[in-house]
């Protein structure tokens, strides 16, 4: 059974992968690490944790070796809003993090999960129904490195073989760890500003449209694209997969049916607003439905009563 090593995993997604992972893998089975560590109060007894920088290869292969590592699940990268403030470091983070972490699983025979993202297509690709192999131009550092990342990943496992996979995440929506600094985080903040406040300042313009998804289908889709049949996958870096396509305001007007009277009002930041507006409005993940049967349990109005229910008890604020 695989042994696995999550970088990057306190973040968004990490805070909820690495649960899913021990449940289904054993606590001792998945090794958590990220750049900064777990906060005071977090079960250790869990499963292991390990401080890794990804840039810094050594790190890297101690923990590969130390824990007898077979799986790497490679989530570290700065967001794209981060990036496009950041671009160098972001160069650094996740091109540098990638190339190392895909060298140490050359050398250790490890397989690699890489997350892509709806980021690494640009305006001049097909707006609706994004193909899976289409034009990929984006126009943000963010966009250059999933690109770039896709090739690498392509190139590292036809000419080492290293079983590399990953998908093209849209914006996930969660209430466990905030999210890190992307163009799509308005879809969380809403949630959280509607429940506290009954109101929400969209950083993103009303009728902006992009992919979303919640977080437990993003989490069946990292599984089921590492346990999928090789002999299916005529794609692997990386598929295309969506649950739905939304604006601010659709997402608002959903919200208002749980939250009677709550308000959206808008003021546009221009650099989130330019990075939303070279992606995709909606994406077509039918090869994900052909190669791994992927198929997303929830749609916006599962996700939003879950969210509220959710984040009600969370935040103790009843109805
Ligand atoms: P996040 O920003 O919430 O978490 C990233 C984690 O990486 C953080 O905990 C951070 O401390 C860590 N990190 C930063 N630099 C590091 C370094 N040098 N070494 C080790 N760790 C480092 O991001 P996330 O939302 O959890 O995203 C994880 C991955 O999924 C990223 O590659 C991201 O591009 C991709 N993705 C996320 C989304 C989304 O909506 N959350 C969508 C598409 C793709
Ligand atoms: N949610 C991510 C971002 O906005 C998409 O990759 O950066």
């Amino acid at each position: 059974m695989a042994k696995i090593l999550v970088t990057g995993g306190l973040g968004q997604i990490g805070s909820e992968l690495v649960p899913a992972l021990r449940a289904r893998y054993g606590g001792e089975r998945v090794v958590a690490s990220d750049i900064r560590l777990p906060p005071a109060g977090a079960n250790s007894s869990d499963g292991p944790f390990e401080f890794i920088d990804c840039t810094r290869q050594s790190q890297l292969r101690a923990v590969v070796h130390k824990h007898e590592i077979d799986t790497i699940y490679h989530l570290a990268a700065l967001l794209s809003a981060v990036a496009e403030e950041k671009p160098h470091i972001a160069w650094d983070v996740n091109m540098g993090g990638l190339y190392r972490v895909l060298e140490v699983a050359r050398a250790d025979g490890c397989a690699v999960f890489f997350p892509s993202s709806i980021g690494a297509f640009g305006p001049s690709t097909p707006k609706e129904a994004t193909p899976q192999d289409t034009i990929q131009r984006p126009t943000t550092m963010y966009g250059v490195t999933k690109a770039a990342g896709e090739l690498l990943c392509d190139y590292y496992h036809e000419r080492f073989h290293v079983d590399t996979r990953g998908v093209r995440f849209p914006g996930l929506v969660s209430h466990m760890a905030p999210p890190g600094g992307g163009t799509t985080d308005y879809a969380v903040e809403i949630f959280f500003a509607a429940i506290r406040h009954g109101r929400y300042t969209s950083f993103l313009g009303p009728e902006t449209r992009l992919d979303m998804m919640y977080m437990p289908d993003a989490l069946e889709a990292v599984v089921g694209v590492m346990e999928a049949d090789p002999a299916r996958l005529a794609h692997r870096n990386s598929f295309n997969v969506t649950a739905m396509s939304l604006t601010p305001e659709e997402l608002a007007a959903e919200i208002r049916r749980h939250v009677p009277g709550f308000e959206i009002e808008y003021d546009i930041d221009p650099v989130r607003q330019a990075i939303a507006d070279s992606w995709p409005d909606s994406i077509d993940d039918s090869a994900a439905h052909a190669e791994w049967d992927w198929a997303p349990s929830h749609d916006l109005r599962s996700m939003t009563a879950d969210m509220i229910e959710k984040l009600r008890n969370k935040l103790g604020i009843p109805a």
